[in-house]
């Protein structure tokens, strides 16, 4: 006999299915968290349709059996579940170390509500604590967005698989991923980037996320974050 044993993230999982309604229009997103929040909402049996941020993401709910949509079949997400690779205090976020930035910020940006699910190792006081910000970048401008972007002062790295060979994202970009340290004004930095010609998304997300579901630790509950109006 298998024992499952029901770790944090699917204790998070399970947790935020009392923010799901049945009929409603689910954000499915990307990384360890979000895959944990598709297995319970399909185990949940609650009838709703997903929208997915990934094909990593489609693929999964179609496993699970959970109807897949598009933006185009619906007018509206009701609410999208994500992970994030930083929290700060004002629930501000980096994504996209799994590559799936501009999709989730995509589906964020279209859903009423935002709820992320994390790690409490992913609380930061100050976004860049983990000294990385991923930036979405069509292959032809990449050279004059590197250049761009050094001049604002963001060395960056494209992204490579586990072989060596360039990541592409979903989309077919490439991702750099950009060192940095404590971001002192992130919508201000979200700007300057966004400013750079050949640039599609950034993995700062500010001011999008409702809500925070931080999972319990051995010394501590399961918390809720909400963000100030
Ligand atoms: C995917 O591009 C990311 O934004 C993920 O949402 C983020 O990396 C969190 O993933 P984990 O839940 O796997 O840490």
């Amino acid at each position: 006999m298998v024992t499952v044993t029901e770790g944090p993230l699917e204790k998070l999982a399970a947790y935020a299915m009392r923010f799901v309604k049945p009929g409603q229009t689910i954000g499915l997103g990307t990384g360890r968290a979000a895959s944990a929040f598709i297995r319970a909402l399909a185990g949940s049996r609650i009838p709703v349709r997903g929208v997915p941020t990934s094909l990593a993401s489609h693929e999964l709910a179609r496993e699970c059996g959970i109807e897949v949509v598009t933006l185009g079949d619906v007018k509206r997400v009701d609410v999208d579940f994500d992970g994030a690779d930083e929290v700060d205090p004002r629930l501000n976020l980096i994504k996209g170390y799994g590559g799936a930035l501009v999709r989730e910020k995509v589906v964020a940006a279209a859903s009423r509500k935002v709820v992320i699910l994390v790690g409490p190792e992913k609380l930061v006081p100050k976004l860049g604590a983990h000294r990385r910000l991923p930036v979405e970048v069509v292959r032809f401008a990449e050279p004059y967005v590197a250049r761009e972007l050094a001049k604002i002062g963001l060395k960056g790295r494209n992204r490579a698989n586990g072989d060596g060979s360039e990541f592409l994202s979903d989309n077919g970009n490439l991702i750099i991923d950009c060192a940095v340290s404590r971001i002192e004004n992130p919508a201000r930095l979200e700007r300057e980037i966004l400013s750079i010609p050949g640039v599609v998304g950034t993995g700062l997300f500010v001011g999008m996320a409702d809500m925070v579901l931080v999972a319990p630790t051995q010394d501590g509950p399961l918390r809720v974050l909400k963000r100030k109006p």
